[in-house]
């Protein structure tokens, strides 16, 4: 049996690049070498393509002076990618040979906002995960939001500003966001994760402060009610067309919400599988996950992070990651192994749903027949 060559691409350029390394580290170790041919490719902080022998060993050590540049793909039809070898006379240009499936495992700006999803069309080639718009609307909170009202998903209220807005006049801002309700608002920047840039905002100075934080890191900043007593449920998705949903799990910050600190560096929030909720709600928080999903079209896998207030009983859904944390700790896995999925298993189907997708979209015509 010819074994299908993978290409898992992992690092990048946003601040989870860490993270990255991290959940590529466990997608390795699940990848069953009989079945599976790795090619290693790390993508710099620079956005610089690498690879060599234990690629990723060299990018956790920080000690990438030995590899090669790898030449992204862009042009169909070529299934090929090519590494640039400094050789006495000069740089040589080397095939790589055929490549059957890319499996991006970068989080956050320009691994999980389609951009390296467009590169990959541009090359039609099979991919892991979701598409361009998927990932696209996906990572955007204010439009990810709008398409959510459009399909009747609950989500708390929010508005949108942008950073020119700010500059101009910071109080009129204030009062607008001050109409939608009482304290405490989140001031977030629209397309960031693992919590960068976010603050809860308890009064008009915290808000102001906020405001300018966000506005550090995107042009357009999402602000939103905070959600009382909240609790913080968790649904994993997998599929495409016809998504599966995990049982819902629970994350347990320790901290006052659950920022990059709790869940990178001290590791202090626990998880706790499956949540502790009755069956109706848990049944309409997968229910509202698999809509969600479908409504932006996404393909692979998603995890759907959900809001619960515990004193008013009402479920608010709060984002959809298209490449979730995915070391075999994170919740993203964890969750489908409660659900009878191992890590491997799980690794398996989604790289079949790259190629499901992939077979669909080259059953698709681009142009009228003459
Ligand atoms: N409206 C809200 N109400 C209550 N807590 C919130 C709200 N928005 C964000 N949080 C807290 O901040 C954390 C990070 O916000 P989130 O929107 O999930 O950003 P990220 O994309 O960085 O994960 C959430 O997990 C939650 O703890
Ligand atoms: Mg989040």
């Amino acid at each position: 049996m010819n074994k299908l060559r993978v290409a898992v691409l992992f690092g990048g350029r946003s601040g989870e690049h860490d993270v990255s390394l991290m959940s590529a580290r466990s997608v390795l170790n699940a990848l069953d070498p009989e079945r599976y041919e790795v090619i290693q490719i790390g993508i710099t902080l620079d956005g610089n393509w690498l690879t060599g022998e234990n690629t990723l060993d060299a990018f956790e050590k920080g000690n990438i002076k030995e590899l090669d540049r790898v030449v992204p793909p862009s042009e169909p039809a070529h299934q090929s990618l090519y590494v640039v070898r400094s050789t006495k006379l000069g740089d040589k240009l080397e095939t790589l040979s055929g490549v059957d499936v890319f499996f991006p495992v970068l989080h956050g700006p320009f691994g999980e906002d389609g951009t390296i999803q467009g590169l990959l069309e541009l090359a039609d080639v099979a991919y892991v995960g979701a598409g361009v718009a998927g990932s696209s609307v996906g990572m955007d909170k204010g439009i990810f939001k709008d398409v959510m009202r459009a399909n009747g998903i609950p989500i708390v209220d929010s508005i949108l500003v942008l950073r020119g807005e700010i500059e101009k006049d910071m109080n009129a801002v204030i009062e607008k966001v001050e109409q939608m309700g009482a304290y405490p608002f989140f001031a977030k920047p629209a397309n960031l994760g693992s919590s960068v840039g976010i603050s809860k905002c308890n009064s008009r100075s915290d808000l102001g402060e906020g405001l300018m934080e966000a506005a550090r890191y995107d042009r357009r900043i999402v602000v939103e009610r905070g959600v009382g007593n909240v609790r913080e449920i968790e649904v994993s998705v997998l599929g495409n067309e016809h998504p599966q949903t995990s049982v819902c799990g629970e994350v347990l910050p320790s901290r006052e919400f659950y920022s990059y600190e709790s869940k990178y560096i001290d590791g202090t929030s626990g998880l706790l599988i499956p949540a502790n909720l009755p069956s109706e709600i848990s049944d309409k928080i997968r229910e509202y996950a698999a809509r969600a999903y479908k409504a932006i079209d996404c393909a692979g896998m998603a995890r759907a992070d959900f809001f619960f207030d515990n004193d008013m009983k009402k479920i608010y859904l709060n984002e959809l990651n298209t490449l979730p944390g995915f070391t075999s700790i994170s919740m993203y896995p964890k969750l489908w192994q409660a659900t009878g999925l191992t890590y491997p298993q799980l690794v398996d189907r989604l790289i079949e749903l790259a190629f499901e997708r992939k077979a669909q979209r080259d059953h698709t015509e681009r142009r009228r027949a003459a």
